[in-house]
This record gives C-alpha cells, sequence and structure tokens, in this order.
C-alpha cells in the first residue's frame, strides 16, 4: 500500500506558484488578487477561509476577507458580489458554502463573474468542463486529478466509482474521470444515497472516490485487492485528544480498507490540501488572464 501524500505534493505545488508569482512582480506585472466572502461562524468554513487566506500570503498572492454576518440580506451579498465583478484589482473570487437558509446559494453562485469565478461553481465553467473547454475546474475535483497525474495511477479503462452526487465534488469527479485522455478515460459509475447495490459495485471498483460525508463509510469488505482510494471526507467530530476539541473523519475506514489498496488518501493529510492549492492555481490563471481575457 502506498499513501497518497496531499501534504507533500500540495507544498511542491506551492513552491512552483510561489515561484511564478514571484516572476510576474519581477517583470512588473500584476499581483494576483484572490476574495473570500464568508458569511457567519461556521467552524468549518471559518478554517477553510483562514486557510485560503493564509495560503494566498504564502505564495504571494494579495487576499481580501469580506465578512458578513448570519443575518446579512441576499441583497446585501448580492451587492457585494456585484461590487467584486466590477474591481479590477479583483482577479477571482469565491463566496464560502453554505450560506444561510434565507440566502438561495445558487442565485449567488450566478452572479459571480464567470471569468471571475475561480471555485469552478458557475454553470458556464461547470458546462465548459463537462464539454472539455478551457474553464476554472472546481477545486477538489481538481485536487483529485492532480493526485492520480503526480502518483502517475493508471485511469484509462479502469472502473472508478464515485460515492455522491453532490455539484461541488462527485458530479464534477465523475465527469472528469470519464473524459477523453489521462487522467480520464475511465468506465465511471456513481453512487448515491438511493442506491441499492453499493456493497456489490464497490467491490467491482478498481478507483473509489468516497465523497458522501458520511464518515467511515466504506468498509474493508466493500473493496478488493489492489483498489485505488481517494478519501474526499472531511467530517469534523468530537474529541479529546486535539486541542481544537475535534477531528476529521473521512468516509473511509482506512485501517480497513488500506491494507487492501494499492493506493490511498490519508484524511487529514490527503485531498484536503489540493483542494486549497488548486484554488491558488486558478487564482493564478485569472491574473494572468489566461482562460478568460
Ligand atoms: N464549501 C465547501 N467546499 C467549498 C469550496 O471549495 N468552495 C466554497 N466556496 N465553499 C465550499
Amino acid at each position: 500500500m502506498q499513501l497518497i501524500d496531499g501534504k507533500a505534493i500540495s507544498a511542491q505545488i506551492k513552491k512552483e506558484i510561489a515561484q511564478e508569482v514571484l516572476q510576474i512582480k519581477e517583470q512588473g506585472g500584476k499581483t494576483p488578487h484572490l476574495a473570500a466572502i464568508l458569511v457567519g461562524h461556521d467552524g468549518g468554513s471559518e478554517t477553510y477561509v483562514a486557510s485560503k487566506v493564509r495560503t494566498c500570503e504564502e505564495v504571494g498572492f494579495k487576499s481580501t476577507l469580506i465578512r458578513f454576518e448570519d443575518n446579512v440580506s441576499e441583497e446585501e451579498l448580492l451587492a457585494c458580489v456585484d461590487r467584486l465583478n466590477n474591481d479590477n484589482d479583483v482577479d477571482g473570487f469565491i463566496v464560502q458554502l453554505p450560506l444561510p437558509k434565507h440566502i438561495s446559494e445558487q442565485k449567488v453562485i450566478e452572479a459571480i463573474d464567470y471569468r471571475k469565478d475561480v471555485d469552478g461553481f458557475h454553470p458556464i465553467n461547470v458546462g465548459r468542463m463537462s464539454i472539455g473547454l478551457p474553464c476554472f475546474l472546481s477545486a477538489t475535483p481538481s485536487g483529485i486529478m492532480e493526485l492520480l497525474k503526480r502518483y502517475n495511477i493508471p485511469t484509462q479503462g479502469k472502473h472508478c466509482v464515485v460515492l455522491g452526487r453532490s455539484n461541488i465534488v462527485g458530479k464534477p469527479a465523475a465527469t472528469l474521470m470519464m473524459q477523453k485522455g489521462y487522467p480520464g478515460d475511465a468506465t465511471v459509475t456513481v453512487c448515491h444515497s438511493r442506491t441499492s447495490n453499493i456493497k456489490e459495485i464497490c467491490l467491482s471498483a478498481d478507483i473509489i472516490i468516497a465523497a458522501l460525508g458520511v464518515p467511515e463509510f466504506l468498509k474493508g469488505d466493500m473493496v478488493k485487492e489492489g483498489v485505488v482510494v481517494i478519501d474526499v471526507g472531511t467530517t469534523r467530530v468530537p474529541s479529546t485528544e486535539t486541542k481544537s476539541g475535534f477531528k476529521l473523519k473521512g468516509d473511509v475506514a482506512f485501517d480497513e480498507v488500506s491494507p487492501k489498496a494499492s493506493f490511498i488518501t490519508p484524511v487529514p493529510g490527503g485531498v484536503g490540501p489540493m483542494t486549497i492549492i488548486s484554488l491558488m492555481k486558478n487564482t493564478l490563471l485569472a491574473g494572468k488572464k489566461e482562460i478568460y481575457k
């Protein structure tokens, strides 16, 4: 079994990005600028956004964090999106999800200028991805592809089972795994909460991408020998072992599954750090106006 070290790979890519930013600055180019909108005080969202802002600093980007309280109106939030759309200094921005119930996430996502949508959530970016056109790829699936590439994991003709059908991970991961060329060309099955024979399907998988958000869902008796396992789960569970009072649990029962796997991502330190790096890559592309002029 080989551990897929997302922490080490992301540190390497971070260095590559920092190097390029340095070059851009030396040549008098514009410093890439990422803005993030954070609504409320959800623990997970706070952590993720803080990490995104910190990584911006580490690679030499400019970053702006805009905070609203939970009771912000949809109108106010949309006005902020509009302001960022029209701010020429901001190359890309994200609205951290989830949003409070009284705000339509879809409305907010669609209000973002797709040319600044570095999360890749806007229907134009999703649509372009699905037909293989240049676009901002959503960060988690893009990070997964990068891990498969950097570990030279074969995907052509393999049976890839995606657990979960979210717009952010499951659906785009399935799309990328089936697209033409490496690291795609896989035969993809998507399983979700209404799938009746998940165990049987998983047992025939060469690659499993687990993105259900159910801690330790994938058990040892659900996988075959030699399977490649990508664990996207990051459920926060209370813990007395950590200072923060919680720890992250993946969707995979690691101790049971890892002895049978050829490659497996740990949680934490697998997909998580790659997600943030993919966002940085998109911001760099946005700054260079490489995808959209
Ligand atoms: N919430 C969970 N993951 C993400 C992400 O990648 N981007 C945003 N904006 N919100 C999220």
